[in-house]
């Protein structure tokens, strides 16, 4: 047998909890449905959507939603893949807030994929998304 045959393919089960999440999207005033799932090192899946706001300043975007769910539940986490989905032929990628939140809790190996709906589009790291990163590591107290 192959070595790959026993590899769990998680980037399939992200791209069904994204689908699933962005059913939910709660998003009546861009109109933009927006789903997301992350897989933590802890071996975990969460989700999230774009929740909106008629003070729209308190919209939160799909994936720090996903990422929010995930320290909720586990305390610290390190994310592994992070996987972005919306209808657009050209699957958006994360804003520039979400590139913040998600370099707080990523490692040089996480993969941020954005998919459409039938697959993954594009694949990257973060230091692709956000080139010298401000991040914990800059707050060590002298
Ligand atoms: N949105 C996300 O969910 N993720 C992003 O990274 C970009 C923007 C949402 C926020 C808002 O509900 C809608 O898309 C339009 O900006």
């Amino acid at each position: 047998m192959k070595k790959s045959a026993n590899k769990i393919n998680y980037s399939e089960q992200l791209h069904a909890k994204a689908i699933t999440a962005r059913k939910n999207s709660y998003s009546p005033y861009s109109h933009y449905k927006v789903g997301a799932a992350l897989l933590t090192e802890s071996g975990n899946i969460y989700a999230g959507c774009n929740v909106e706001n008629a003070s729209y300043g308190g919209t939160i975007c799909a994936e720090r939603s996903a990422i929010f769910s995930a320290v909720a539940a586990e305390g610290q986490i390190k994310i592994k893949e992070l996987l972005v989905i919306t209808a657009e032929k050209k699957p958006w990628p994360p804003c520039g807030f979400c590139r913040q939140v998600i370099a707080e809790f990523a490692t040089s190996k996480t993969k941020i994929h954005l998919a459409d709906e039938n697959k993954i589009k594009t694949s990257y790291n973060l230091a692709e998304l956000l080139p010298e990163a401000f991040g914990p590591s800059h707050l060590t107290r002298r």
